[in-house]
């Protein structure tokens, strides 16, 4: 579910800077994005739409690992440690967007009456055995996370002070380790969001949100704690970090159909895939028929077909269709094409049916679950 929220949240952005009257002076954004990835650029959009002041530490970077995160904001934090109101948050960006402004996000922060604020995680990473020595909780989730935390600029200096860890390290362990010690704690002044009045990860909690349609915009809702929080991070348990994307613009439309694969795995369907490639395999530039005797299931034929394209420096992109699929619009692959986009799937479902090519939601073994908005979104009746 949470692709589809991150991107509905985004539509309720009109232009830059639209939802916002005024940048917050005293509120700045650090983020480490060693590559320009599509999340990463969604947050960014994001971040304009409400007027938010971001600086980018690593780019162009090699990424090594988290701990690298640390040493770019230790880095980065010496040149604010002066700065008595400078309030900065630190977030991820690859999976990240805001929900809400600044001055809201502010608010907030001064309510918790601390001068550190992390997200809060229902589960403690990266070791489970240190749950018990984390503070008892009234109600929320008690753990700390990593991808977003929000302080003043002199508390984030001295929490990150002693790092000297490998870029490969975990930064969430030297982040924990720093809270379970009391003495850092108080000393710090660190807290957790555990209502997730500010942060929302989904780690876990996938069911406890829901996006509420009001006025023409759109918010998550945390139903658990009855909170909206201003920044949504889609984080699971596998961090997918994607290359970034590199198309030559002039040659978007000469080679996108360099080669195509076609895989038939059905004996009595040979004759008929035959006579479409007698009729129509002048058509395309290359066909590849795999048949039947060659693959032996969808799988293998999938992964076969992507290696050719991926091993074929001309081909550009990589269009998959399954049979039950049938395209009238014939001007569909431009489209997708212009979209920019490293990976896209137009939604296509069965004709007054709910029978698509997405689910709603994921459970938690990885199978199909119905999502709230499943049929809304089959239905087209939300987008
Ligand atoms: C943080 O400081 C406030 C007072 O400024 C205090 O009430 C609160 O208990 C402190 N929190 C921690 C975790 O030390
Ligand atoms: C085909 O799709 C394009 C892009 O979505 C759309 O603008 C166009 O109207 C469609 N054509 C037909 C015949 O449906
Ligand atoms: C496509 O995306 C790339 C990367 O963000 C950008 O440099 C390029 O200008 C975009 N092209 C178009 C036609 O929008």
């Amino acid at each position: 579910m949470f692709l589809g929220l991150l991107i509905s949240l985004l539509l309720a952005c009109v232009a830059p800077g639209a939802l916002s009257s005024s940048p917050a002076d005293n509120l700045l954004v650090l983020t480490v994005a060693t590559e320009e990835t599509d999340g990463f650029r969604r947050f960014q959009r994001s971040a304009q739409c409400f007027n938010y002041k971001v600086k980018v530490l690593g780019h162009g970077e090699e990424w090594r690992g988290d701990g690298q995160k640390v040493r770019l904001l230790k880095t980065a934090l010496e040149q604010y440690v002066d700065n008595e109101d400078l309030v900065i948050l630190f977030t991820e960006s690859y999976d990240t967007v805001f929900a809400s402004g600044a001055a809201e996000l502010l608010k907030k922060f001064k309510q918790t009456k601390s001068k550190v604020v992390f997200t809060a995680e229902a589960v403690a990473y990266p070791e489970r055995r240190l749950e018990p020595k984390y503070p008892a909780v009234r109600e929320g989730k008690r753990f700390l996370g990593s991808t977003a935390f929000i302080g003043y600029a002199s508390q984030l200096h001295k929490l990150v002070a002693e790092w000297d860890g490998a870029d490969e390290s975990s930064d969430q362990l030297f982040y924990t380790k720093i809270f379970l010690d009391p003495v850092k704690r108080e000393k710090i002044n660190i807290t957790l969001d555990h209502r997730c009045r500010l942060f929302q990860n989904f780690h876990g909690s996938e069911g406890d949100v829901v996006l509420k349609f009001e006025n023409g915009r759109v918010r998550a809702r945390n139903l658990v704690y009855d909170t909206l929080p201003v920044l949504i991070n889609g984080n699971g348990p596998s961090k997918v970090r994607c290359p970034p994307y590199s198309a030559d613009e002039a040659t978007v439309y000469t080679h996108y159909l360099s080669c195509t694969v076609l895989f038939s795995q059905e004996l009595h369907h040979q004759k008929r895939v035959e006579k479409f490639l007698q009729m129509h395999s002048s058509e395309y530039n290359n066909v590849k028929y795999v048949g039947p005797e060659e693959a032996s299931n969808f799988a293998e034929a999938r992964n076969a077909g992507i290696d050719i394209c991926r091993q074929n420096p001309e081909c550009e992109y990589y269009f998959s269709i399954d049979v039950q699929v049938v395209l009238k619009n014939t001007s569909v692959l431009l489209s997708l094409i212009e979209q920019n986009k490293s990976i896209i799937a137009p939604m296509v479902s069965r004709i007054e049916d709910l029978w698509s090519n997405f689910w709603g939601a994921v459970s938690s073994d990885g199978f199909y679950a119905r999502s709230e908005d499943y049929r809304d979104i089959v239905q087209r009746q939300r987008v």
